[in-house]
């Protein structure tokens, strides 16, 4: 509807548009199209996969190495996510228009559902990997509960570990969006994974680019300097890093069944294809070193789209 009315927009003549009654119309227009925006702002949708019977190790149909990532990646959602809300919560009374404080509360809502939907599929999934717990200790005392807490107090006359925390959740929030166009491109995952799974990570996916510019367009408002912006990039970036290639390593490692003789092949896929998970990671951090970045430069996949508006009907 609204791409509609933008299209619609154009195709006035130009002398038309600069005639009186065409203008006010078009200003009654543009009232319609910002009640519009309004009412078909992001919102909270609950996704209610249990995921019973389990789900196996090697799940995702591209390769066991695609599975064992995506695995540490759902493992860490959880906590990650409550983070990210924490971090914008903080700042919410900064939101610049009514708008900008709707979509707020919503991406405080998509993150909740998604690490609660998440806990769902990592206990589903748990049975079928080795023991983990070391793991979500390391992921989540010494940096949730040791260092976030301490950093927060940090001022440096700028609200410094607040503001920071805030840019590591906006990069974060970079990282995701990315890896959320490998969901919509990978045919393997939407034709030869369990319907319920798919549901889980297309769902998780098309919210993730629905809300890709709002932490990002929150620090601006708060603090837009540059070196501020990498900062928490550089955080971001390097501490998933590490955690992504810890996790996964111990699961292969740990892995009866890996078939490691398809790994070389498996690791070049992964770093090389359009849409491979390392190549977005790589890609998604220089992309994001662009001073003029901003995260609606990479248009919204159009399957995320149209998967919300299947949601919705
Ligand atoms: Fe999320
Ligand atoms: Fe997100």
């Amino acid at each position: 509807m609204l791409n509609f009315y933008h299209r619609m927009r154009f195709f006035l003549p130009s002398a038309s548009r600069q005639n009186v009654s065409v203008a006010f119309a078009t200003e009654k227009l543009d009232v319609w199209f910002a009640f519009l925006q309004l009412i078909t702002a992001m919102q909270v949708r609950i996704n209610k996969q249990q995921f019973e019977g389990g789900v196996p190790a090697h799940w995702s149909a591209a390769s066991a190495l695609q599975s064992h990532v995506l695995n540490t990646l759902s493992l860490m959602f959880p906590d990650g996510e409550r983070f990210f809300v924490r971090s914008v919560k903080y700042f919410s009374d900064r939101a610049s228009d009514d708008k900008m404080r709707a979509e707020i509360k919503a991406f405080i809502g998509q993150e909740m559902q998604h690490g609660a939907a998440h806990d769902s599929f990592n206990a589903a999934i748990r049975p079928g990997l080795a023991d983990m717990g070391w793991f979500m200790y390391l992921f989540t005392v010494p940096t949730f509960q040791g260092l976030e807490p301490w950093v927060h107090k940090l001022d440096f006359g700028m609200e410094f570990g607040r503001v920071g925390a805030l840019s590591v959740t906006a990069a974060a929030e970079n990282m995701t969006a990315g890896f959320a166009n490998m969901v919509f491109e990978d045919k393997e995952l939407q034709t030869a994974v369990r319907e319920d799974i798919r549901d889980l990570f297309m769902w998780h996916a098309a919210e993730e680019i629905e809300h890709r510019d709002l932490a990002f367009d929150l620090l601006k408002k708060v603090n837009g300097a540059y070196w501020v912006r990498m900062f928490g990039a550089t955080v971001a970036y390097s501490i998933i890093f590490a955690y992504v290639v810890a996790g996964t390593a111990w699961f292969m490692l740990n892995d009866k069944n890996y078939p490691w003789a398809k790994l070389p092949g498996d690791l070049v896929k992964i770093f090389t294809d359009k849409f491979g998970l390392g190549r977005l990671f790589f890609e998604g951090f220089v992309d994001y070193a662009r001073p003029d970045f901003h995260p609606s430069d990479v248009p919204a996949h159009p399957q995320a789209a149209q998967y919300l508006e299947k949601m919705a009907s």
